[in-house]
């Protein structure tokens, strides 16, 4: 039987689509191994959304020339954002590479993986997993916004939802395995629609489904967020008191060149909204985006600090190829950026010791993740003070933090 190696980098999305390819693999006779060296097949899946992330994709495969030499019949799959991106092209430089199956593709991956000749036929069979705590669904694909910096929209195409009955089987599968704690994904995946059922109904259907103890979802766009799906979220215990809304900036000027869709007002209303509703935000932030002055880097701080955050990605900006931002002259100079993103990292790490903080002395639903920790509803980390039984809820009493741990009585 043919060994199979993933490696995945990326985001969730990524994580998602690399399971659905091995089963995939599996379905073809394929079994997952740990270990590189003893396997057969290594499936690659990659990013591209800032030129890092694709230079480690792609210094990645440049290893595996070696690899590959090493024993004879290895497979080598170049799959996601990055190969999309650069598709076929990448064989000139890599001409080892077998596969290149590209993000846009991967409902047709099986077809792909029968196209090469490289595989036995279909003949069923499941992916015997570790069961975990927590997994993801993807409930959307592709996004349909335009964002002036962002490579995600041509990597992955238009929005395509998922029907709910497909989305739900899936989650059953999920539950049946052990599944307590599940991620609706999508690029916008507050943007969901199908047939008249929008984000909000979703998130309860999920919800409702037994066996379910908590539904999380990644990432929301600040544009969907209605008065009815904060209201969904305030009001269903299963559903996570914590929304991950990448505001970007918080400058008006930038967030219009960034076509974002929204002003810094708007987005801090959506936001007080939803704190309102007893939920914790976090977000991402991109740095020196063209022509991002001191002040606007200032209204961002502001933002910041109106917001509260509980925690923030902070991304330099990263010009990507074919984006409309990528042409702009007017860069912001390095040392600057750096500057300001080391302002801004310290200005997150203390807001997020203070969520951390503010959680003493209440008591918490802790999800249990692994023996001595868990994650509360609003996705803080508790450390237990004895042995628990992972994908339990247990309610716990917060004795104290570090800024980056609750501990629990
Ligand atoms: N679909 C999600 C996020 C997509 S990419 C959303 O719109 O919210 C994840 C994050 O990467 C973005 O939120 C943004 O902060 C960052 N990002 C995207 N393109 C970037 C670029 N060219 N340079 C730097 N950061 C970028
Ligand atoms: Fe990129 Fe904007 Fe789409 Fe997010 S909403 S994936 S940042 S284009
Ligand atoms: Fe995700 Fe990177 Fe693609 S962030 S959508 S894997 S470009």
């Amino acid at each position: 039987m043919k060994k199979v190696f993933v490696q995945t980098f990326g985001c969730q999305m990524n994580v998602a689509d690399s399971a659905e390819m091995l089963g995939a693999l599996v379905a073809r006779g394929a079994k997952e191994t740990a270990d590189i060296d003893d396997a057969d097949i290594i499936l690659v899946n990659t990013c591209t959304v800032r030129e890092h992330a694709e230079h480690k994709a792609v210094s990645y495969l440049g290893r595996l020339e070696k690899w590959k030499a090493a024993r004879s019949g290895r497979v080598i799959i170049f799959a996601g954002c990055a190969a999309q991106r650069l598709g076929e092209k990448l064989k000139k430089s890599y001409p080892f590479l077998d596969i290149i199956a590209g993000a846009k593709g991967i409902e047709n991956f099986g077809g792909v993986l029968d196209e090469s000749g490289l595989f036995g036929a279909e003949h069923g069979g499941d992916i015997i997993k570790k069961s975990t705590v927590t997994d993801f669904v993807t409930v959307m694909r592709g996004c349909d916004f335009q964002c002036s910096y962002c490579i995600v929209p041509s990597v992955r195409g238009p929005v395509k939802c998922l029907p709910p009955k497909d989305i739900l089987a899936q989650v059953k599968m999920l539950v049946a395995r052990g599944v307590k704690e599940i991620v609706l994904l999508g690029q916008t995946v507050n943007a969901y629609k199908y047939e008249g059922i929008d984000f909000a109904d979703l998130l309860e259907m999920v919800a409702a489904e037994p066996g379910v103890e908590r539904v999380r979802f990644m990432s929301p766009h600040p544009l969907y967020i209605t008065p009815k799906l904060v209201d969904v979220i305030k009001n269903n215990p299963k559903i996570a008191k914590h929304v991950h809304l990448p505001a970007q900036s918080g400058s008006d000027k930038i967030l219009k060149d960034m076509k974002r869709g929204y002003d810094a007002k708007t987005l801090l209303d959506k936001i007080n909204a939803l704190k309102n509703a007893g939920v914790l935000v976090s977000t991402d932030i991109v740095i020196g985006y063209p022509g991002e002055t001191e002040e606007d880097f200032n209204d961002t701080l502001k933002l910041v600090d109106a917001a509260k955050f509980s925690f923030a990605y902070c991304f330099k900006f990263s010009p990507r190829a074919d984006t409309p931002a990528a042409s702009l002259k007017n860069a912001v100079p390095d040392k600057e950026v750096e500057k300001r993103l080391d302002i801004l990292l310290n200005k997150i790490k203390g807001l997020a010791a203070a969520a951390y903080d503010s959680a003493v002395g209440t008591r918490q639903e802790v999800l249990v993740e692994t023996p001595y920790k868990g994650r509360t509803s609003g996705n803080l980390w508790v450390k237990f003070p004895s042995k628990q039984q992972a994908g339990n809820v247990v309610t716990v009493l917060i004795k104290r933090s570090d800024g980056t741990l609750l501990y629990s009585e």
